[in-house]
């Protein structure tokens, strides 16, 4: 698919991967659109890449996926390039109880089901044009879980899941999907504020950058760096994998 002259609207693309991939959007002459909760961190993306546009959504939220969907049919009607990126993080501790999953905000809600929704409102936009695409951000955690992050895990799991019925279903119309498989990103606020630089851990630029090159060469399940070998790993190596991260 063309990276260029396309109108992109990027859930979550005020930090992390989500910003990164709006600035090389926006660099290949892309329109480029982005939400976000906050309207500070929006502000801030907005004052890095003028050309953009942000507008405040919680994607978790029906009425505010409504009005989303509104303002890009009516303001931004040429968009035909979706990237589902937006997802929190949390640890969850199951022999708590419901302690830590009613804590905070829900996963299921934000990394699963809002995905799966603006996918459902913005299809039949994105099928009137000539060249379209959804494109998920999902995770290595999702194809071998992390303990600590247990529901997390599974969200992006079943976003993969979701990813390849979505590509069948939609393998006879204008609309390519697309799964960007990250591994650790040290510089994003995933974790509350940027981890320590490790081996195995990427920045969001090279993420957004191995993004758009598997999405120029038509891939469309891009695994990056240690998530490549993940994604076609066997049930064997998965679960040696799944030994070494939650020793
Ligand atoms: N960092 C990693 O190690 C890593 C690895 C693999 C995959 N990923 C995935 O990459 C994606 C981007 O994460 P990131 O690492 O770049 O973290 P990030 O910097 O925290 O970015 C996530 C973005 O999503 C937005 N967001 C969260 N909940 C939202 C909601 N309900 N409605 C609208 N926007 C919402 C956040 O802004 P507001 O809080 O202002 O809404 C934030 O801008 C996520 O799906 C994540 O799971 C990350």
């Amino acid at each position: 698919m063309r990276t260029s002259g396309n109108t992109v609207l990027i859930t979550g693309g005020a930090t992390g991967i989500g910003f990164a991939l709006a600035e090389k959007f926006s660099k290949l002459g892309n329109e480029v659109v982005i939400c976000g909760r906050r309207e500070g961190r929006l502000g801030e993306a907005k004052a890095k890449l003028p050309g953009i546009e942000a507008i405040r959504c919680d994607i978790s939220n029906g009425g505010d996926r409504k009005m989303l969907y509104d303002r890009i049919s009516s303001s931004f009607p040429e968009t035909n390039v979706l990237v589902n990126n937006a997802g929190i993080q949390r640890r969850i501790d199951f022999t708590k109880g419901t302690e830590d999953l009613l804590g905070n905000d829900d996963e299921i809600d934000i990394n699963l089901k809002a995905q799966v929704y603006m996918s459902a409102l913005f299809i039949p936009l994105l099928a009137k044009k000539e060249s379209a695409a959804i494109i998920n951000v999902s995770s290595g955690l999702g194809f071998v879980p992390m303990a600590l992050f247990p529901v997390y895990s599974a969200t992006k799991a079943a976003l993969h899941s979701f990813s390849l019925s979505l590509r069948h279903q939609l393998r006879s119309t204008s609309v390519k999907v697309f799964e960007v498989v990250p591994p650790t990103v040290y510089d994003t606020e995933l974790k509350g504020k940027p981890i320590e630089k490790a081996d195995w851990a990427m920045s969001s630029n090279e993420v957004a950058e191995a993004a758009l090159k598997g999405i120029e060469s038509d891939s469309y399940e891009i695994g990056i760096g240690a998530s490549n070998a993940w994604i076609s790993a066997s049930k064997g190596e998965r679960d040696k994998i799944f030994g070494s991260i939650n020793h």
